[in-house]
Order: structure tokens, then C-alpha cells, then sequence
């Protein structure tokens, strides 16, 4: 007994990911159906050692499903997570459309879990930002010892936190300066992505901030604490795979870097590797394909009175997207479904 489940942007990035995490978890799925537009009707698509062909979006009645996992556009989510919400079926949505709603819990797991219960309100629980996910991952059982006050944070972004063409884009710009003539031109990023780095993610605000900036900062006080404090600068990295973030935090109470470690080694979720000697961190090329929040670098910020220094690196597509998205359906499905 178990879930009937539909993936929702099933030929995407997060998509694709979701389908093969809940087939490696065994996650306890009855049916289950691989949606995307009309344009991918019939692509075929794996999950676990079957392949689903893909059903268009626009044509599907959610009536009697369970839970849909949600990985398209804002504004391809606006028309349809209503439509399976209103059905019946609980909606995990990946967008950022309902990540500030009130009404809508957004739940990393390890952190805030018992928020989920809030799902009923409008039958939708959203997910973080990657960026925001793996940092609080990271943060809580620190905070749970010394009270954060203040998080300063840098990031490195992989181009897959902006879906397939991006990975394209990396790709044939690469390739292409290489070969005379070949067209590098950029499309998806505002620069060459390619051995260069883009201090800009999604739109900018009238204070100067980016958009992914500002969800760093409202996503983090919604999930751990509303108190503390974010400043963010999000770069674009010409990395495929695996987000990486700089973060500098200023507790209330005093904690060393040693007793910093022993927490993180049994915080769940996290992998501490840090052995402060060359190559003894982890880069984002070792983090693909694997669940963990890594720390390495976890070092004292003499510079202020009770400050760490910490480098995060996470598989984007996984923590950061659907592995995130199957673990709020695990929390769901204990506390809250009935099997079918
Ligand atoms: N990548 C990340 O690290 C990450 C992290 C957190 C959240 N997210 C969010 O997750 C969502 C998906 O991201 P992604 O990286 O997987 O993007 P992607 O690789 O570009 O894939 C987009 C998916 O959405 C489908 N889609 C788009 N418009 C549609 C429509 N009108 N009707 C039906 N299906 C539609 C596409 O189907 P077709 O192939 O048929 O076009 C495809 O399956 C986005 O909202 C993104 O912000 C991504």
C-alpha cells in the first residue's frame, strides 16, 4: 500500500531527480505518472528500472491522486498547482510562487518538520531556494547551541540552478571557444558564463539587491528564525552541477570551531570534511549525485566576538530542489496521508 504520485516538469532537471530519488529511496508509490508540456508528450523518462512516457500537463485530472511533485516555472505553477490543490492531491511545489505565502509552509526537513501539518490551509507545501536550503541545513544545529545573530553569506551557483538550457549554454560556449567561428554568444545568462563568474541571479530590486539574494534572506528567517539576520551575494559559477557558499556567522554565545565541527559530525543531513590540509574539503564536483550538506573550512572569525567561518557545498538538483521535495513527501506521508 502505498502513494499515487505525479511528477510534475518530469523531462526537467529537478524533475528527472525527483523521479529517480523516490525510485532510490522507495518511496512507497502506487502509481505513479510523469507529467511536462505538450511539446514532450510521449518522451520517455526513467524511474528506478521502468520508463514512463510523458503525459501532457494541461490535459491531466489530478482527481484521486495523492501528492504532486511540482518542478516547472512560477508561472506554468500559478495555473496548475491550484488545479491539483482543489483536486485533492497535495501539492510540493519547487517554484518560489509560494514560498512567502502565509498559508503555505516551507519546510527543509531537517529543520522545521513540523511545519508541514500547515499543508492543509491550501493543500501546497513549497521548497527553498537550493541556495537557502543547504545554508540552513547547515545553520540550525548551530543555531540551536549559540543563537545566530547575523549570517553573511557568498555564493557560488552551478548553471543547473537555472535549468537545462543553461547547462547547454555552459556547455556550447565552452566547446565553442575552443573551435574558431563557433558562436559563444550569451542567451540564457546577461555574459559569457563560460571561465568567467556573474554577480547577478534572477531580477534586481529597487534596493540594488538581487531576487536571490532577497529569498537567501526572507526564506532563511520563514524556516529557522525570524531574527536572524542575512546579507547574501549570489554569483553564477561556470560549474554544472553543485551550489558552494562562503558563510560567515555571529552567534550570541561564544562556540569554537572545535565544538562547531562535533556539532556539525552529528547534525543530520550534514558531512563534515574538513582536514586542513590541501585538498582535505569538498569541492562541488565530489558532491554530485549525493544527498549531504558538506562543511569544510570551519574555522574562528577573530574579526567579531563570537564568529565562525564555514564553506557549504550541496548537489543543487538534490538537497536544493528534489531531494528535498521527496523528503517533505516522507514527512507528509508519516504524519499526515493515509496510504491509499
Ligand atoms: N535547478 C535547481 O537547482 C532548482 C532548485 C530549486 C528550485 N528549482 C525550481 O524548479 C523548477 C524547475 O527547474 P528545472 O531546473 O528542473 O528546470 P528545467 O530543467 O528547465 O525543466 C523545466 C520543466 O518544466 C516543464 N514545463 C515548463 N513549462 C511548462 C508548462 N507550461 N507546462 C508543462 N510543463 C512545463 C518542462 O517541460 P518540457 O520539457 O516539456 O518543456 C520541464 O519538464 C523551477 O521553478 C525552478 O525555479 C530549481
Amino acid at each position: 500500500m502505498g502513494y499515487k504520485v505525479v511528477v510534475v516538469g518530469a523531462t526537467g532537471n529537478v524533475g528527472k531527480e525527483m523521479l529517480n530519488i523516490l525510485a532510490e529511496r522507495e518511496f512507497p508509490v502506487d502509481e505513479i505518472a510523469a507529467l511536462a508540456s505538450r511539446k514532450s508528450l510521449g518522451t520517455e523518462v526513467s524511474f528506478g528500472d521502468r520508463t514512463l512516457k510523458t503525459q501532457d500537463l494541461d490535459t491531466f485530472d489530478f482527481t484521486g491522486w495523492d501528492i504532486a511533485l511540482f518542478a516547472i516555472g512560477s508561472d506554468a505553477t500559478k495555473v496548475y498547482a491550484p488545479k491539483a490543490a482543489d483536486s485533492g492531491c497535495v501539492v510540493i511545489d519547487n517554484s518560489s510562487l509560494y514560498r512567502y505565502d502565509p498559508d503555505v509552509p516551507l519546510i527543509v526537513p531537517e529543520v522545521n518538520a513540523d511545519a508541514v501539518v500547515g499543508y492543509t490551509k491550501k493543500n501546497i507545501i513549497a521548497n527553498p531556494n537550493c541556495s537557502t536550503a543547504q545554508m540552513v541545513v547547515a545553520l540550525k544545529p548551530l543555531h540551536d547551541r549559540a543563537r545566530i545573530k547575523r549570517v553573511v553569506v557568498a555564493t557560488y551557483q552551478s548553471v543547473s540552478g537555472t535549468g537545462k538550457e543553461a547547462m547547454d549554454e555552459l556547455w556550447n560556449q565552452t566547446k565553442g571557444l575552443f573551435v574558431p567561428g563557433q558562436e559563444v554568444e550569451p542567451k540564457v545568462y546577461p555574459k559569457q558564463i563560460a571561465f568567467n563568474v556573474i554577480p547577478h541571479i534572477d531580477v534586481f530590486l529597487d534596493s540594488g539587491e538581487t531576487k536571490e539574494e532577497w529569498k537567501m534572506v526572507a526564506e532563511t528567517k520563514k524556516i529557522l528564525d525570524p531574527k536572524i539576520k542575512v546579507t547574501a551575494t549570489c554569483v553564477r559559477v561556470p560549474v554544472f552541477v553543485g551550489h558552494s557558499e562562503a558563510i560567515n556567522i555571529e552567534f550570541e554565545d561564544h562556540l569554537d570551531w572545535e565544538e562547531a565541527t562535533d556539532i556539525l559530525r552529528e547534525a543530520p543531513g550534514v558531512l563534515v570534511v574538513d582536514k586542513r590540509e590541501a585538498g582535505g574539503y569538498i569541492t562541488p564536483i565530489e558532491c554530485v549525485g549525493e544527498y549531504a550538506t558538506y562543511i569544510s573550512r570551519i574555522r574562528q572569525d577573530s574579526t567579531i566576538e563570537n564568529g565562525l567561518n564555514l564553506w557549504c557545498v550541496s548537489d543543487n538538483l538534490r538537497k536544493g530542489a528534489a531531494l528535498n521535495a521527496v523528503q517533505i513527501a516522507e514527512v507528509l506521508g508519516q504524519r499526515c496521508l493515509k496510504k491509499g
